[in-house]
């Protein structure tokens, strides 16, 4: 089993790698896939702000790409470049949207932490109640 210190390590070792020039808030996360395998993803901002990507998407995008389909946990850590203390910081509405599409709301765990030992954990579901899925587009048989 992997422990949850150990994926916020990861956390703030992809958030070494953000691209954060607009908004100064760095945000780095860690994604567990099902086999054990990590993906780590850092957030990439645009001078279009919209076109932007959060690290927990980062993380994802690159996971999916290569194969994987069924995730564990993410851990996420962020704080603005001038900040001296780390706060939780808990994923966008789109970001849970996207973990929506790959996770099971009961057992998907987010794990906010603000240091190795400091962190807090939530269940997809508990943050995204009540999520639209693909399951919502079957039609009753
Ligand atoms: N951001 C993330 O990468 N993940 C979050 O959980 C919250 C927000 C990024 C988006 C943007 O680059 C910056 O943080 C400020 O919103």
């Amino acid at each position: 089993m992997f422990r949850k210190e150990e994926l916020v390590k990861r956390a703030f070792e992809a958030q070494k790698h953000a691209y954060a020039p607009y908004s100064g808030f760095q945000v780095g996360a860690a994604l567990l896939a099902e086999d054990g395998s990590v993906y780590e993803g850092c957030n990439i901002e645009n001078a279009s702000y919209g076109a932007s990507n959060c690290a927990e998407r980062t993380a994802f995008f690159r996971a999916v790409y290569e194969g994987k389909r069924k995730f564990s946990a993410i851990a996420v850590v962020g704080k603005a470049e001038n900040a001296e203390a780390y706060e939780y910081c808990p994923p966008c509405g789109i970001c849970r949207q996207v973990m929506a599409e790959f996770c099971d709301p009961e057992n998907f765990e987010i794990i906010l932490a603000k240091d190795e030992e400091d962190y807090c954990s939530y269940k997809l579901g508990e943050l995204l109640p009540l999520g639209f899925t693909g399951k919502n587009m079957e039609e009753e048989k």
